[in-house]
Order: C-alpha cells, then sequence, then structure tokens
C-alpha cells in the first residue's frame, strides 16, 4: 500500500499513530540538529520532520533531497511544538522513521507556491507543474464541484445526459468554424461543432424532451479574457415549455451551483429587457452588484450652445457616489481612460455637487448655476457626488458610458467577487441590423422564435421584431444564453430568408432539420451556459483560462504541445490537401 493517508488529512487526534505518506517535496529546511520537509499532494501539506540525533542517515538522506521529488515515507504523528495556524494540518507532525525515493525530479522552471517567480509563457508551458500550485488547483476543484452539482440538479429534474457528435458540419453561432478534413472523402471538410444547437432540437424532434450534455464547443474566435477557442457549455434542451418555464428551471440550476458550490444563497433572479438593460446599464450583461444607472441627460444638456452636447446625438450621465471627493489626478486618469481606442469617446465632462452646496463643472463657461442645478435634479445626484457625462453618436456613447460606469466601480471596490447578482436579460431583438452590408444578422441564432406578438412586424419592420430569446448575466459576464426555437416550417423558411439565406442555401445547410421539422416537431426551447465562465465568475476572476486544466494562450496556442504544428507531408498526401 503506497499510502494509509494523504497530506491534508491528520490532525491531533492522530498523534501517536504510525503512518505511510507520499507527495512531492515542496521545500526542506536543514536547521543543523533537525531536517523539515513539507510534503504535498493534492489534499495539502504535512510537515515531516527528520532528527539526527536519532537517525543521522535519514536526516541525510532528508537533506539530499530535491524540491519535487516524489517519496513514500513511514513515521509517526507527533504533536508540534510550534503550532502553525494556517495550515490545517498545522498541529502535528510525522517524524519520519523510512523513507523512500519514488522519483527523483529536476529542479523546477518555477516555483511551485501560490507566490510564485514563474511568468506566464513559462507556467503555461510547463502547465502540469502549474496545476500543482494550490491557487491553481482550487479552481480545477471548482469546476469539479460545478460539474458535479450541474449534473446533480438536472438529473433530478428529469434531465437525461446524451452525447451528440463532434464531426459534424457547420453551426450557426456566428464564429468562424474549426474543420477537419476527411480523409475517405478528399476534398471535404467536417466542421467541429460551435455548439449542439441543431442536434439538441432533433433530439427533441426524437423525443427526449428534457435533454443535457456537459460538452465541448470549438470557436474560431478572436481572444478575450471570457473567451477560448474550445470551451465548454452546460447545453439544455426540453420540449413542451414556454420562456417562463425555461427561465424558471435554469434560475434554479445556477441557485444550485451557487449554493453547493459557495454556499451563497440567492432568494430570486430579477428579469429585465433588453431595451431597459441597454438604456440603464450600456450592456446587456449588466452588473447588479451596485447601482450607479445610466441616465439621459440629452433634455438638460443640449441647446445651450455648448457645441459638444448640440452637435451629440445622445448626452449621457452617470453619477458617481462619493465623487465630489475625486481628485483633478483621478478625473484626468479616468478622462484618459475614456479616451483609449477600445472605449472610443473624445473626452468627459464632470460636474461635482460639492458637500457645500456649491456645484462646480469642467464646463462652468457654458453652464451656470441654474443649469447644474437642473444636472443635479435630472441625475438624481445628493450633496458630495459627482456627475460624469459622455456625449456623441449613440451606439458608441452607450457602449462607453456602460464601461465607464464598471471602470469607475472597479476604482471604488464596488464590485465585490463575494456578492453574486444574477440576472435575466429577455426579449433580445431577433435580428441585428449591418448598415454597411444593408443585411440581417441573427442576434442569438437562426432557430430563435420571434414573438408571437411581434410576428405581423416580420414583414414590415423585421429591425423591431422580439426575440423569445434570454441570456443570464452574472457580476456583468453573460454566462448563458438561449431561446425558444421556431418549430414550423415555414416560419424557419421565412427568417432564413430574411437572413439572406435562399432556399437552395438553407436546404444545403440546415435542410436535415427543415425536414426533420415535417416529422412532428415538439414546440421546444433551451439554453447553453459557459461552465468555464460560471465557474471564473464565481471564484471572481475575469479569465476564464486559469479554470481549464490545459487552456490556450493569447494567440490560440497550446504552448505545452506547441499546437497547432504542422504535419508531415505523407499525412497531407493521404488527406489530398497541399501547403503552401
Ligand atoms: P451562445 O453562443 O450564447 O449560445 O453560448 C452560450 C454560452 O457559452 C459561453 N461561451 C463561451 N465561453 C467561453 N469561450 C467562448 N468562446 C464562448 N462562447 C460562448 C457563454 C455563452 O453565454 N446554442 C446556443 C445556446 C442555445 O440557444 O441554447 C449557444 O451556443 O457563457
Amino acid at each position: 500500500m503506497y499510502r494509509t493517508v494523504n497530506n491534508g488529512e491528520l490532525r491531533k487526534d492522530h498523534v501517536g499513530t504510525e503512518v505511510t505518506m507520499c507527495g512531492w517535496v515542496q521545500k526542506s529546511r536543514d536547521l543543523g540538529g533537525m531536517t523539515f520537509v513539507d510534503l504535498r499532494d493534492r489534499y495539502g501539506i504535512t510537515q515531516l520532520v527528520f532528527n539526527m540525533e536519532t537517525n543521522a542517515d535519514l536526516c541525510e538522506a532528508a537533506r539530499n533531497l530535491g524540491r519535487e521529488f516524489v517519496i513514500q515515507i513511514k513515521g509517526k504523528v507527533i504533536e508540534r511544538s510550534s503550532i502553525n495556524q494556517d495550515m490545517k494540518t498545522g498541529e502535528i507532525e510525522v517524524q519520519v522513521n523510512e523513507i523512500i525515493v519514488l522519483n527523483k525530479s529536476k529542479t523546477p522552471p518555477f516555483t511551485i507556491e501560490d507566490q510564485t517567480d514563474g511568468g506566464d509563457d513559462l507556467r503555461m508551458k510547463y502547465r502540469y507543474l502549474d496545476l500543482r500550485r494550490d491557487s491553481v488547483k482550487k479552481n480545477i476543484i471548482l469546476r469539479s464541484e460545478v460539474a458535479f452539482h450541474t449534473r446533480a440538479y438536472l438529473k433530478n429534474q428529469g434531465f437525461l445526459e446524451i452525447e451528440t457528435p463532434v464531426l459534424i458540419k457547420s453551426t450557426p453561432e456566428g464564429a468562424r468554424d474549426f474543420v477537419v478534413p476527411s480523409r475517405l472523402n478528399q476534398g471535404e471538410f467536417y466542421a467541429l461543432p460551435q455548439s449542439p444547437q441543431t442536434f439538441k432540437q432533433l433530439l427533441m424532434v426524437s423525443g427526449y424532451d428534457k435533454y443535457y450534455q456537459i460538452v465541448k464547443c470549438f470557436r474560431d474566435e478572436d481572444f478575450r479574457a471570457d473567451r477560448q477557442p474550445e470551451f465548454t457549455q452546460i447545453d439544455c434542451e426540453m420540449a413542451f415549455v414556454e420562456t417562463e418555464e425555461i427561465l424558471k428551471t435554469f434560475e434554479g440550476l445556477i441557485k444550485n451551483i451557487l449554493f453547493e458550490a459557495k454556499g451563497i444563497k440567492i432568494d430570486e433572479v430579477p428579469r429585465m429587457t433588453y431595451l431597459d438593460a441597454i438604456k440603464d446599464y450600456g450592456t446587456d450583461k449588466p452588473d447588479l452588484r451596485f447601482d450607479m444607472k445610466i441616465k439621459n441627460l440629452e433634455s438638460v444638456c443640449k441647446g445651450s450652445g455648448f457645441n459638444v452636447f448640440d452637435s451629440a446625438d445622445t448626452v449621457l450621465g452617470i453619477v458617481v457616489p462619493g465623487g465630489a471627493n475625486f481628485t483633478r489626478k483621478q478625473i484626468d486618469s479616468l478622462t484618459d481612460w475614456v479616451k483609449r481606442p477600445q472605449i472610443g469617446a473624445t473626452g468627459m465632462i464632470y460636474c461635482k455637487f460639492n458637500e457645500t452646496g456649491e456645484n462646480k463643472s469642467s464646463v462652468d463657461k457654458f453652464f451656470d448655476a441654474s443649469a447644474l442645478h437642473s444636472w443635479k435634479e435630472i441625475s438624481g445626484a445628493n450633496e458630495g457626488d459627482m456627475l460624469l457625462i459622455l456625449a456623441g453618436k449613440t451606439s458608441s456613447t452607450i457602449n462607453a458610458i456602460g464601461n465607464l460606469r464598471l471602470e469607475v466601480a472597479n476604482r471604488l471596490n464596488f464590485r465585490d467577487p463575494n456578492v453574486f447578482k444574477p440576472v435575466w436579460v429577455t426579449d433580445f431583438p431577433l435580428f441585428e441590423f449591418d448598415e454597411e452590408t444593408e443585411t440581417y444578422h441573427a442576434m442569438h441564432h437562426p432557430f430563435t422564435s420571434p414573438k408571437i406578438e411581434d410576428l405581423e412586424l416580420l414583414n414590415s419592420d423585421p429591425k423591431s421584431v422580439r426575440a423569445n430569446a434570454y441570456d443570464m448575466a452574472l457580476n456583468g459576464t453573460e454566462i448563458g444564453g438561449g431561446s425558444i426555437r421556431i418549430h414550423d416550417k415555414e416560419l424557419q423558411k421565412k427568417v432564413f430568408n430574411l437572413l439572406g439565406f435562399s432556399d437552395e442555401d438553407a436546404h444545403e445547410k440546415f435542410g436535415f432539420l427543415m425536414e426533420a421539422f415535417e416529422y412532428g416537431a415538439p414546440p421546444h426551447g433551451g439554453i447553453a451556459f459557459g461552465l468555464d465562465r460560471i465557474c471564473a465568475v464565481i471564484a471572481g476572476s475575469d479569465s476564464i483560462r486559469d479554470f481549464i486544466a490545459f487552456p490556450k494562450n493569447n494567440s490560440g496556442r497550446d504552448v505545452m504541445l506547441d499546437a497547432p504544428s504542422k504535419i508531415d507531408k505523407d499525412q497531407l498526401d493521404e488527406l489530398g490537401l497541399e501547403t503552401k
């Protein structure tokens, strides 16, 4: 037997027990008469002690142990003279009487500790070593917990876990496909699924009315901290349901995950329409951990001869609580922040409503005391607050002020990582209109059903048709999205046409689904959550990479495997492919 206990297990009660343990040498300290070794495994760290007086040979062997050597020891649990409160096993140590080196280790390229000296690239190259670090390990364990509680909840609700294929034909989630060449059908390619969307709809036609799958999806997209080219969805679909049942079922899932994995109880998940989310928060994934709603200031700002406001399509502001205390330097730094190309504002105007009752703005030349008073009134600011104003073209200003709201909240520590505020955003537009190409795109995907009450508008005003689509945002991150689907062949055909697919295109791409709809398709709908994102948000992190055991780097590379990589000429020939 390699071990009788693990390294996280021993407590004071075990004093006097004989144990056999295995693990990696975290570090050793030689104090002359005594040598201490920290032994680590998945479960924790146990201090081993070797005494020069009682066993000089063993002590010598312990001194020769390098970092990350894999060892097995036998020994007796004793009480520590100096207790370490920071360690779960801090009350005991193990006095070793036998040691076996199971494997040596080269000196690792970075220290395997929470505060490591290894840079990002080095840690990615040696990801298997990085995974030994506690801070990474706890993320991987959290992920396992989230997946487990997801399965338990959905099983309880009567869902079946069904696998769908990975070598398929393109799925319409709006990103580029990763493709796989076929050797047996030269010149033809499989696509990897961007999601199992079409399969889960087919499963509804097959009668499996509650489906789920924790599934890998592949999207060839540009890098962002909350995106990976291969990521995992909790993908779900239900038949004979309306939006309400779906929202209730899946807010139950998120509540359950938050409770089981984090001990957090959520009472209710508020709902807001897409239009309200954009109007109040400048985004369709609002962070509701703090207020600071966007205020429309057009009525009090425009028409006063100040060209920045007069020439703008819109003038929007946010009230920063306590912001009258901001220094010039803090304000300048925010102004520089909004002017960065990613945000794209041309400038920022502020007005401080001082505790003294005196109001002071950066545009005092153009606005008198009564104007500033009206700003205060309309924005709902209190004395001691500051109003920040952006003006310009409507959509870019909404976007900029939404981002400014988050940035101010970051700087004021309003985004508490231990507070969780999920929200449903509903009634998304069915289509996005691309002004340049004058074409419509599906805002969610082409199988999303319009709202019945908006069906008429499909002919007259497609832009204003609302979809039966919903997203869940948690703390400002979109963690899931879905919709009620079209299950009527004619309506599906019409939506395809509006999206610019001719009947032939639609048949070529999705003929199998359209045909399936002719064999008794039930009304159905569903949702998919991003498992990586749920874990990152729960752990209070912006980046999903740390929650994936072997992630890709910012350029989509696996630097450990060195993939993607070239393949042999023989392999290319076999596939009927040529290189440049
Ligand atoms: P959608 O495209 O909104 O919907 O994706 C669902 C959820 O998956 C996560 N996600 C990602 N996570 C990490 N990296 C990515 N590149 C990435 N892309 C998406 C997000 C998102 O909310 N088939 C539909 C769902 C449905 O209609 O049922 C779909 O895939 O958390």
